[in-house]
């Protein structure tokens, strides 16, 4: 069981019902009221082992959670190609998976995809890197496609790595990695995007495809998927349509974010918009997380204030974005998925999730909170905080 105290409570549907139950939780912090997640605490699965799903993403299927992140292990170090920015690493182990039908019990189904300790030009070699392993499910070929990004220990390669499994718990079976969009220019481009200079990573990069770093993917309702990753050197994000299959980029692909050197993206929709949070980029360090609407995934992406409040609102509570996870029968409750990193013990890194509360504004709100739990009627829960 997660953290996590017996049987999941029955909240009642309002925002006041739930900010009391909250209170109580706080205030008590006991077993009482049920199963609760413990925001940055040791999180541990059924067998009673701290989870081990850093940077991670959850895909909902048929009845079930599955959450798919970096397996970190072993000693953390420092290589000297990083050393100027603090870039500590794991050496790779794999993509673990764990899976829930309530989101409080997980259940470790293992490593769906692991390292290749045999080959050292494989891209999952113990030195290199693995991060951000997101998965969805593809209904037209009914398989599982994984994303993450792919790197050399110095994070110059800065690749999109795919994996593939006809279950959800796989084996994943590891198809490659890439730069995305080689030889396109993006819908979006000017002409003077297009003239190469000593700053200019996207006509740089033009022919050989585009760097891509942090990342996830997106499914829209039409089936139609997308991938957010940061390029140019992180100052600006991409997005770009998936082929059909969702194995590739398309071609199809917009700059988004220019200059304002985001990363770590989570991508969802509500009442027909689409929304963005991340971070800027400070390594591990953590800093202010970044919302963003827009009415088209290509954009225009119109930024919104830091979506946190309240004390360590500065630093997204010591926390980067990694997913905003859709409740399933509930259209309008998102959870925030963050990793509290541990820079020089990274296996010992946390995980924060926070229910976005749609504020007065007409946007969404990340308040911190010691103990939490799902309400089961968010549609109440979002009109009563709206009015
Ligand atoms: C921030 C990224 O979001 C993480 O995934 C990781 O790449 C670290 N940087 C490495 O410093």
């Amino acid at each position: 069981m997660m953290s996590f105290r017996a049987k999941p409570a029955r909240c009642a549907g309002s925002l006041l019902i739930f900010t009391f139950a909250l209170a109580l939780c706080c205030a008590f912090g006991s077993s009482a009221a049920g199963a609760e997640f413990l925001p940055g605490e040791i999180w541990n699965d059924t067998a009673g082992q701290p989870i081990n799903a850093h940077g991670g993403g959850i895909l909902y299927y048929k009845g079930v959670y599955y959450w798919y992140g970096e397996s970190k292990s072993g000693s953390t170090f420092l290589p000297e190609s990083n050393k100027s920015w603090g870039g500590t690493r794991v050496d790779i182990t794999g993509v673990s998976c764990y899976s829930s039908t309530n989101l409080y019990d997980w259940k470790n189904e293992g490593l769906v995809l692991r390292a290749e300790t045999n080959s050292p030009l494989s891209d999952l070699y113990p030195s290199k890197v693995l991060e951000r392993p997101k998965v969805i499910y593809n209904r037209s070929t009914k398989e599982f496609v994984m994303w993450m990004h792919i790197d050399t220990p110095d994070y110059a390669a800065a690749r999109t790595g795919v994996a593939l499994s006809e279950k959800p718990t796989g084996p994943f079976r590891y198809l490659g990695s890439f730069r995305p969009n080689a030889g396109v220019w993006p819908e979006n481009v000017t002409d003077a995007d297009k003239i190469p200079g000593p700053t200019n990573s996207l006509a740089r990069d033009f022919k050989t495809g585009q760097m891509a770093r942090d990342l996830t993917v997106f499914e829209d309702d039409d089936g139609q998927a997308y991938l957010f990753y940061a390029s140019e050197d992180n100052f600006t994000m991409h997005v770009s349509l998936l082929t059909a299959d969702y194995l590739h980029t398309t071609g199809k692909y917009d700059r988004i974010f220019i200059n304002r050197s985001m990363e770590a993206p989570a991508v969802f929709k509500c009442d027909g918009k689409y929304y963005f949070i991340g971070s800027g980029c400070t390594g591990w360090e953590p800093n202010a997380a970044r919302l963003a609407v827009a009415d088209s995934i290509f954009g225009p992406w119109r930024e919104l204030p830091n979506p946190c409040v309240g004390e360590h609102a500065d630093t997204t509570f010591g926390t980067q974005s990694a997913f905003v996870l859709p409740i399933q029968g509930r259209e309008d409750f998102f959870v925030f998925l963050a990793d509290r990193w541990n820079q020089w013990k990274l296996p010992e890194s946390r995980y924060v999730w926070l229910p976005l509360e749609f504020s007065s504004t007409g946007h969404f709100t990340l308040r911190w909170h010691n103990s939490w739990q799902l309400p089961t009627d968010a549609k109440n829960l979002r009109a009563a905080a709206a009015n």
